[in-house]
């Protein structure tokens, strides 16, 4: 009798992390890519960066002064609340996360803008 209750638990357990698993799963793998990163945000965003001076010290797959765009989209989900802050960062400037070298400000490039590079940039994964 003991046993078979242990066991019932288990079951119920197994089926429910499974459950919860998978939903987790799908909901990832949906959302950010199709909403946050539009095709038509990065295409603009890529438009916008070669018009920048971003290529000065970022490349897409190497290291240069600051990381590369694909090393960035590994480290950072494509979520709404990682592009909003990583565009406040690109305007503002930023420094510590990668290294002591600080990324210079961008004070002329807008939210909307930098909010479109930023989709770019996570998109080069
Ligand atoms: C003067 C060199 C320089 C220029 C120009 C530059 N960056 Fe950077 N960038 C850096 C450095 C250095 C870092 C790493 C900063 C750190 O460690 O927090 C960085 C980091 C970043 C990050 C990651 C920030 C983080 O917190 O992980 C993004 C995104 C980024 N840059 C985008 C851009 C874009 C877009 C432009 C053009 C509008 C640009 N950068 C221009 C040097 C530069």
């Amino acid at each position: 009798m003991k046993k078979s209750f242990v066991f019932l638990i288990c079951s119920v357990f197994a089926l429910g992390t499974s459950g919860y698993a998978q939903t987790k799963k799908t909901g990832k793998g949906a959302k950010p890519a199709s909403s946050v990163l539009s095709p038509a945000d990065v295409a603009k965003g890529k438009a916008l960066i070669t018009k920048s001076d971003c290529f000065a010290c970022h490349k897409p797959t190497e290291k240069l002064v600051g990381p590369a765009y694909s090393d960035v989209a590994k480290k950072y989900p494509a979520t709404q609340a990682n592009v909003t802050m990583l565009a406040k960062k690109v305007i503002k400037g930023g420094s510590g996360v990668w290294g002591e070298i600080p990324m210079a400000p961008h004070p002329s490039v807008t939210q909307a803008d930098a909010e479109k590079i930023v989709k770019y940039i996570l998109s080069t994964k």
